[in-house]
């Protein structure tokens, strides 16, 4: 990854995170910071300032912060100390002027400035116009945006056009925590660093893909946000289409920011859009039931958000790419809550060979190459390799499929052992000043001028989410998605 154009920066940091108090601060950004600097990597003398609309003093905040993160895996007290003495909690509300320029009132004088929006989206313009009236939006400064950027196209243009009018592109880092996962950025590698996947990576010989990503939790309380979102906009339009343009992209010729996604776009851009149809035919939305997971009861869907609603916790979608790459190659996605397992993996399943020579072993011993590239729970690529069985065979060869693993944890997990989070790489990222990870202004429109499809076309062809089970692989519609081709979900 290089560095981005922006100057290198001397002097005074500091970070603002807002929406310090909400569940993305505390379950992420908190802990994320607070491993950077235990191992020292965050930029000497940054100061951090948590706001939120929350009444409550720098004490009565940091005692709530420390009680969250004490513990935690090679944190003594001493760092912890460190970490919180460059913490300073203000209480108000940046979409306001008023709540702004008593920010840039306790901040005072600081070179550089970089504001975190872990807020919500609706409240992305206020606070830009307010924190650039109040002088703290500058032109060095820069802006960590959470997804979603906006619920459809015409609202993240809205929220795109309100931040460009304080920022330049440049200073812009659109958060998709995905490509934060080592096993994504190992992609990069284990597709560009080798000579043997390109030239296999087209449909002459890859049968298909498959992209899933499972979730044993329910949404909780969560709802007033999943309610108004769904699996298609919470995790097709961002985690999902990512790593398909990943999984996709012709190989950028360098490693640049603007390389690596233009080459994303054009993926995106060369998605075939659903219509009423093909929706019909290639796309599945359920919603999961009461039931139970390990024994234990859990609510429906319904009963958590308390009244009749169409949303969809599930999705599975056959999509096509319409380029010389990947033209025939169906490109499955499944994503949902209350699934049987948590699992993300990836599947790029080979073709068989044209012609067996191995007839007299049983075909049923011939199966095709497959790359699974595991994301959660566990890190790990596999390559499964046909290969004889060893011994003496009578009546032909026998063979059998092996896999080659290259096990992250297995291989690197003596060297520091902890499984970073993947905010930790991009906020690393963020200070200096490398957006490769992040997303450009036209992959998120692009990205939602494609989902705006889909839920047109569920829309026209009424297409209400099926009912399934907790603890399933989603309703059964799903398993007909990939059996009506000959194929099958990995599981
Ligand atoms: C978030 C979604 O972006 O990603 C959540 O809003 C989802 O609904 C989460 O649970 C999954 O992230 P991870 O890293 O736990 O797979």
């Amino acid at each position: 990854m290089q560095s981005s154009d922006q100057p290198s920066i001397s002097g005074s940091r500091a970070l603002v995170l807002l929406g310090a108090t909400g569940d993305l601060a505390k379950r992420m950004l908190w802990p994320s910071l607070l491993h950077l600097d235990a191992d020292g990597l965050l930029p000497e003398g940054l100061s951090l300032f948590g706001v939120a609309r929350l009444q409550g003093t720098d004490e009565s905040f940091k005692a709530g912060l420390r009680a969250d993160l004490s513990g935690r895996d090679g944190i003594d007290a001493k760092v912890l100390d460190r970490f919180l003495s460059r913490i300073r909690y203000v209480s108000g509300d940046v979409t306001v002027p008023e709540g702004a320029a008593h920010l840039a009132e306790i901040i005072g004088p600081v070179d550089q400035l970089t504001f975190f929006f872990a807020l919500s989206p609706s409240l992305y313009a206020a606070a830009c116009a307010n924190l650039k009236a109040a002088g703290l939006i500058q032109d060095n400064s820069r802006l960590v945006l959470e997804k979603p950027i906006g619920r459809d196209l015409e609202s993240s243009k809205a929220i795109n056009r309100a931040v460009a009018a304080v920022a330049a592109e440049e200073q812009i880092f659109r958060i998709d925590h995905y490509l934060g996962k080592e096993t994504v950025q190992n992609l990069i590698a284990l597709r560009f660093a080798n000579t043997f996947f390109e030239p296999l990576w087209t449909g002459r010989t890859i049968d298909h893909v498959q992209i899933t990503i499972a979730e044993t939790e329910g949404i909780g309380d969560r709802w007033p946000y999943y309610d108004e979102y769904g699996a298609a906009r919470d995790m097709v339009q961002n985690h999902m289409l990512q790593l398909l343009c990943l999984v996709a992209m012709e190989p950028p010729s360098d490693l640049d920011p603007d390389s690596v996604r233009t080459e994303k776009v054009k993926v995106l851009r060369s998605l075939r859009p659903f219509t009423h149809a093909s929706a019909q035919q290639h796309c599945v939305r359920g919603q999961y039931q009461a039931g139970s997971i390990q024994g234990a009861p859990t609510k429906s869907y319904l009963d958590e958000v308390g009244r009749e609603t169409d949303t969809e916790t599930f999705v599975a979608m056959r999509c096509e790419i319409d380029n010389w790459r990947w033209a025939g190659v169906p490109f499955f996605l499944r994503t949902g809550k209350r699934m049987a397992e948590r699992r993300t993996k990836i599947v790029i399943q080979f073709k068989p060979v044209p012609h067996s020579i191995f007839q007299q072993a049983g075909s049923e011993d011939l199966s095709p190459n497959r790359l699974v590239i595991d994301l959660q729970p566990d890190e790990d690529i596999k390559l499964t390799l046909m290969n004889k069985r060893p011994g003496l065979d009578q009546g032909g060869m026998r063979l059998q499929n092996m896999p080659l693993s290259l096990s992250l944890s297995a291989s690197y997990g003596g060297e520091g052992g902890r499984r970073r989070i993947a905010y930790e790489r991009l906020l690393l990222d963020v200070f200096r000043g490398d957006r490769t990870l992040f997303v450009r202004r036209d992959e998120v429109e692009q990205a939602w001028t494609f989902i705006d499809g889909l839920e047109k076309a569920w829309a026209e062809a009424r297409m209400s989410p099926k009912p399934y089970l907790p603890g399933s692989w989603g309703p059964s519609g799903a398993f007909g998605l990939t059996e009506r081709s000959g194929r099958e979900w990995v599981d």
